[in-house]
């Protein structure tokens, strides 16, 4: 049977994840996987959770075996908003100021299907997070691609597009500006508090509302934790976190924090989408909680994140230190570095060599929604060992030299 013509017109429009396409060699052993950013799975509390498991299952299992609320399980928000008051401050949250999802992705997607259409525009960094690109493109909105700076958005460029909409009266078809204001994913850097303040005035000032994605604000080595956008603006933003990068990927545990109108409607479309989230991962994930200081533990994490940043970054400087040619950023927490090479660098052509010389990264250009950059790459330091990231940027290097050669 011939299929083409059957499917959707979003289904004709959805490319596969290319990070995912270019990175099924990462398990091969020869290879050294700078790719996903993936937590590393020593850091996951694996007999703890085998212990609440079990427990969960025998003694809870009229909750865990059963369907839960679309909501999301009230344990996990009482313990969630516990976390919340401890950490951030924010003591104002009920239950239905809360939803649960499937990671933070599926907050992605029912933001996507609830706020926008193809008349929409949404503001999203340059580069940005390559799962939200795609998350919104299945509603075909317009983007607005703002400059990321050492210091986050550019605020300035933002501003005066802004206005250009304003003057064209089409200011109100801005549903939101996505933001990943803590170590963001490509490139590792953070928003700074003047920039936070500003985004939230503006939002004010222009009527949009801020999708705060904050996967990675626990994830802080050095320097000064900042307050949340969420916590000055709580009327305009949706804050959304997630277990998996503090504690388990594998339980598809995320939670999306913002008004009960907006946390409503997202409900509906969840309905339609999944039903609820698995009853037995959220009451896990509740009891993880309530016996234990998450972000107190995270402490060894933090420990062994950082100490590999810092040898991806030295290792960096000894290779590629007298090729002025090439930046990086130097991320205070998180998980990546994003590498920046002269413009007539394309990392996507370059990949082919790396791949042959054992070292794997994500080309710059799969972050990009309308005006694409092709000399940028990303390098995520969590997985490999100090052994191997030493090693992987020897390779990097000897592979930038041998497409200069070729090129
Ligand atoms: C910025 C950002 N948002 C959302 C996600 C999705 O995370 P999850 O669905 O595992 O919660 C990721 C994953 O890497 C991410 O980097």
């Amino acid at each position: 049977m011939e299929f083409e013509n059957k499917f959707s017109k979003v289904t004709k429009s959805m490319k596969s994840n290319i990070i995912r396409e270019l990175l099924k060699d990462a398990a091969n052993p020869n290879i050294i996987s700078f790719g996903g950013g993936v937590p590393d799975p020593e850091t996951f509390p694996r007999n703890e959770l085998a212990e609440i498991s079990l427990k969960v299952l025998k003694d809870e299992y009229k909750f865990t075996l059963q369907y839960a609320t679309t909501e999301g399980d009230n344990e996990l928000k009482k313990q969630y908003i516990k976390l919340l008051e401890k950490h951030e401050h924010i003591d104002w949250l009920n239950y239905d100021n809360m939803l649960i999802t499937v990671g933070s992705q599926q907050a992605l997607h029912l933001i996507s299907m609830v706020l926008l259409d193809e008349e929409s525009y949404c503001a999203v960094g340059k580069p940005v997070y390559l799962g939200a690109a795609n998350a919104f493109k299945q509603s075909f909105p317009k983007f607005l691609e703002i400059p990321i700076k050492e210091d986050g958005m550019d605020l300035e460029f933002f501003e005066a597009k802004l206005k250009e909409l304003k003057n064209k009266h089409e200011i109100e078809k801005l549903k939101f500006v996505y933001v990943v204001p803590n170590f963001q994913n490509p490139t590792g850097v953070t928003m700074s508090l003047e920039k936070r303040k500003k985004l939230s005035e503006l939002s004010k000032e222009y009527n949009f509302l801020i999708v705060e994605d904050d996967p990675y604000g626990y994830l802080r080595f050095e320097g000064e934790k900042l307050p949340n956008i969420y916590s000055m603006n709580p009327e305009r933003t949706l804050l959304l976190n997630t277990f998996s990068k503090i504690l388990s990927p594998g339980l598809r545990i995320g939670i999306i924090i913002g008004p009960k109108e907006l946390i409503r409607q997202f409900t509906i479309a969840k309905q339609s989408a999944d039903l609820c989230c698995p009853s037995l991962t959220q009451r896990i994930a509740a009891r993880y909680l309530e016996n234990h200081d998450i972000i107190k533990e995270l402490e060894p994490s933090l420990k062994l994140y950082k100490s590999k940043k810092d040898t991806m970054l030295e290792a960096l400087k000894v290779e590629f230190e007298n090729t002025s040619k090439v930046s990086w950023t130097k991320p205070e927490g998180g998980l990546f570095i994003w590498l920046t090479f002269d413009e007539s660098t394309n990392t996507m052509e370059m990949f082919e060599i790396a791949r042959k010389k054992g070292v794997l990264y994500v080309p710059g250009e799969s972050f990009y929604v309308n005006e694409i950059e092709k000399n940028h790459m990303r390098l995520s330091f969590c997985l490999p060992s100090h052994d191997e990231i030493k090693e992987g940027i020897r390779r990097l290097r000897s592979v930038v030299e041998d497409y200069k050669k070729v090129k």
